[in-house]
């Protein structure tokens, strides 16, 4: 048997928030606007949702000070602000840090939780989340999770329930337009990964497999053109190509590359989709290995020939190399060794595998 969960309705286009933003009228009459410092007021996105509200009379706060990889001070301290504001919903606008967080504030609105039970929940409830994404990559507009840095636990966490799934998903890829190159290609990964994660997890479904394998094909028709100046057109797919791949990790969750690259996030100051990038071809070589159909599959639609190539690619992306020292290599597996993303993975991972994965990255 399997499930399928998928409550966010989703709105994808130009001017979808303009267009569709009425939808918004019965979630409350006030919001608390999540996002970062500036791409938001850049990008027009903060603008589209701020028109909207006051076509609807609805009131709002800001809080702008999410910053990259959120952590549980900075979500506390936006969710006193919404209880003392006493706010009916949340509006979470940006790419996966912002949208992130603004999942976690809409719990923290709703429940007494310490720094355990933040990740770990129960969970009573949460105010309705309105997410608008800005970066093509993360698929936190249809997921169920969250993730936060913890220095509880030395390294980054989720926090996953159903009821962080956003009500209402806004995808405008006009709002990507302005992403710098490094960005889109950053996020561009980390949505490929999600599909190929999604595709070979133990957890994969037949429905998530549809998702996973039409996502593959959208983002795959943008991998040449990462790294240089990209069209609206390019940018559709690359949004529609990495919420679709959101859809597919929110049935299946994520595999080996997210969970080893965590720690790489937070102890080596790598980007997530850098991170990703510098894991998937090892990855790969070891899945080639154990679902050979499925990679000779994800290879077609992603359109490279192979392995070497795929390697090469991410080579030249992300030019990046991280050397370990054998106490990380170490502390990095203790930590990825008990996570769920190793659970997921089609393979047995051992911990000699992760470390040998970890002393081989540069
Ligand atoms: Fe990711």
């Amino acid at each position: 048997m399997f499930t399928y969960e998928m409550p966010t309705t989703l709105f994808f286009g130009r001017d979808c928030i303009a267009q569709s933003g009425a939808a918004l009228a019965r979630l409350g009459k006030k919001a608390l606007l999540v996002t970062g410092r500036h791409s938001a007021k850049v990008n027009g996105s903060q603008q589209a949702v701020v028109d909207v509200l006051e076509a609807l009379h609805i009131s709002w706060v800001v809080f702008d000070e999410v910053e990259s990889n959120p952590s549980i001070e900075t979500v506390r301290r936006a969710a006193a602000i919404g209880r003392a504001e006493q706010v009916e919903f949340v509006v979470a606008i940006g790419g996966g840090s912002p949208m992130d967080a603004g999942k976690v504030i809409a719990l923290l609105c709703t429940n007494e939780l310490d720094d355990t039970q933040l990740f770990t929940g129960p969970y009573n409830n949460a105010l309705p989340i309105v997410a608008v994404p800005t970066t093509a990559g993360t698929g936190s507009e249809v997921t169920k999770a969250a993730i936060l840095t913890n220095p509880h636990a030395g390294t980054k966490q989720s926090v996953a329930d159903p009821l962080i799934f956003p009500t209402l998903s806004f995808a405008d890829p006009a709002f990507t337009l302005g992403v710098s190159e490094s960005v889109t290609v950053d996020t561009a990964i980390d949505a490929v990964s999600h599909a190929v994660e999604g595709y070979m997890a133990r957890t994969a479904t037949p429905v998530s497999d549809v998702w996973a394998e039409e996502a593959m094909r959208f983002l795959g028709s943008q991998l040449p053109a990462l790294g240089g100046p990209l069209t609206y057109d390019a940018r559709e797919d690359l949004m529609y190509g990495s919420t679709l791949a959101g859809i597919v990790i929110a049935q299946t969750g994520t595999t080996l590359i997210h969970g080893m690259g965590y720690p790489l996030t937070y102890y080596k100051g790598l980007t997530h989709g850098r991170a990703n990038g510098i894991l998937f071809p090892q990855y790969m070589k070891y899945m080639s290995e154990t679902m050979p159909d499925k990679v000779d599959t994800i290879w077609e639609l992603l359109d490279v020939s192979g392995l070497a190539e795929f390697t090469a690619l991410m080579k030249q992306l992300m030019p990046d190399t991280v050397v370990l020292t054998q106490e990380e290599i170490d502390q990095f597996t203790k930590l990825t060794m008990p996570t769920k993303a190793v659970q997921h993975t089609s393979y047995d991972v051992t911990a000699e595998l992760v470390a040998h994965i970890y002393g081989t990255l540069g």
